[in-house]
Order: structure tokens, then sequence, then C-alpha cells
């Protein structure tokens, strides 16, 4: 069984707000690019990482490779898009043509284990699709425009999607050429391929995979990085 990873880091960081998209900006010293495919390549069944980055950081990426390098899988750089979704297709087009699974995974967690990334593998292979989230934990409210609230939401059933988002690697593929054809936006690859009628299993992570979006979060993975008093 092949498997490879694409990994996206080609966003622009509006809402981090530096200078740099964030998988160049030094966390605790390292870049928190070189965090997570250190950690996302922990997992040997993980072969090649195909790294979506946007083209004019070609030149800084291949030379922080260089640097932190090398890692435990191949890496091949390829460009990004416009949206996630244009970038994870970019990425697609890269895999071996042998892949037989890929692990869809989103640069700015770098907390990723490889305990997980594995679990979401072998449920991939037995579903087609592997999705890791946590259980919703707060009482869910669903709002109006003037933000009153409508009803509260069940929560025993409701769960927060995370990456890695896991597939068959010529199903999830095909669900992308398929959006891409008839101008289909969502926000993840899980729901692409519930889309094409896919099934999704859930793969449970923990809270600690969370995405570093805003300044707050970057000093909550440094907290957690130099370890917490
Ligand atoms: N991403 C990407 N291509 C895009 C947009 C996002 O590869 N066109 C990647 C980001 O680099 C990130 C992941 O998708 O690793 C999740 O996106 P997000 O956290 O939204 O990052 P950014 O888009 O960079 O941030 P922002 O939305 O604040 O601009
Ligand atoms: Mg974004």
């Amino acid at each position: 069984m092949v498997v490879n990873a694409v990994l996206v880091a080609a966003g622009k960081g509006e809402r981090m707000g530096a200078a740099l998209p964030k998988p160049f900006l030094p966390l605790i010293g390292v870049p928190l690019l070189v965090h997570t495919l250190r950690n996302l390549t922990q997992s040997l069944l993980v072969t090649k990482v195909v790294l979506v980055i946007a083209i004019e950081r070609e030149s800084l990426c291949r030379d922080l490779l260089q640097q932190y390098g090398p890692f435990r899988a191949s890496i091949v750089l390829t460009p990004g898009g416009q949206e996630r979704q244009d970038s994870v297709r970019l990425g697609l087009a890269q895999l071996d043509p042998t892949c037989d699974i890929v692990v869809i995974h989103d640069a700015a967690r770098p907390f990723i284990r490889a305990e997980v990334v594995e679990r979401s593998i072998e449920v991939a292979s037995a579903y087609g699709g592997a999705l890791v989230a946590t259980p919703a934990r707060d009482t869910l409210k669903r709002v109006n425009q003037e933000q009153m609230v409508v009803e509260t939401v069940p929560r025993h059933d409701v769960w927060l999607a995370q990456t890695p988002q896991t597939f068959r690697a010529s199903l999830i593929r095909e669900a992308h050429l398929r959006a891409h054809a008839q101008g289909v936006t969502v926000t993840d690859d899980a729901t692409l391929l519930e889309w094409t009628g896919g099934q999704v299993k859930i793969v449970p992570g923990d809270i600690r995979n969370f995405k570093i979006t805003t300044p707050e979060d970057w000093r909550l993975a440094e907290a957690l990085l130099q370890g917490l008093p």
C-alpha cells in the first residue's frame, strides 16, 4: 500500500497578520512548516509529501528544507491556488501514480501525531474516507442575524473537523476534479467525498491538533512547545 501526503501551505495568513505566511514564521526558533513536516513524517507509512506552497515562496521553502532536512519522506514542491480547495486539487495531481492512500493535512496544524495519521490511513483503506475530529464539548446554539438564539443543537452527534483527512487517492482525486468542473466550493475535503456519495468515518483526534489561525493561537502553540508551567 503506497501512502502519500498533501501538505497545504499556500495560504496568505491574513488573520495572523504577519509579514510572512504562517508556515514560514519561526515557532520557538523553527519554522512552523518544519514542525508540521517533522511530525507528519514520524509515520514511516508516509513515503512522499507533496508540499503545496505559493509560487513566490519557492526559493525560501527550498532553503528551509535544505537547512532543516532531511525529513523521513521525500518532499516535492508544487504551487498552490487561490483557495485551499484549489491548493489541495493541485497537490493531488502530483501524487505518485501508484499512490493508494493520501493523507491531506494543513501546515498550520503542527501538533499532529503519527498514531492519529496511521489510524486515519487504516480507516481510509477500509471505508474510503477518514476524518480526524474531536467531539463537540460545549453546548451549541443556532442564532439568527441579530445573534438571538434560535435553537439548541444536540451536541452528542456533532464533531469538529480537523485534518488530516485521509482518503483512497482515486476517490478524492475524482471528487476534486468533479467539484472543480462544476464550480462547487466547500471548506474541507471530507465534504467533497460526502458530496460524491463516498463514506467518511471519524477518527477521534485531540484538541491539541488545533489549527493556528490567529496571534493568540500562535502564543498557545509556543506555550505548548515550551511546556506549560
Ligand atoms: N492554504 C493553502 N492554499 C490556500 C489557502 C490555504 O494551501 N489558497 C492552506 C494554509 O497554508 C493552511 C491551511 O490551508 O496551512 C489552512 O488554511 P488557513 O488556516 O485558513 O490559512 P491561511 O489561508 O494562510 O490563513 P488566512 O485564512 O487567515 O489568510
Ligand atoms: Mg484561509
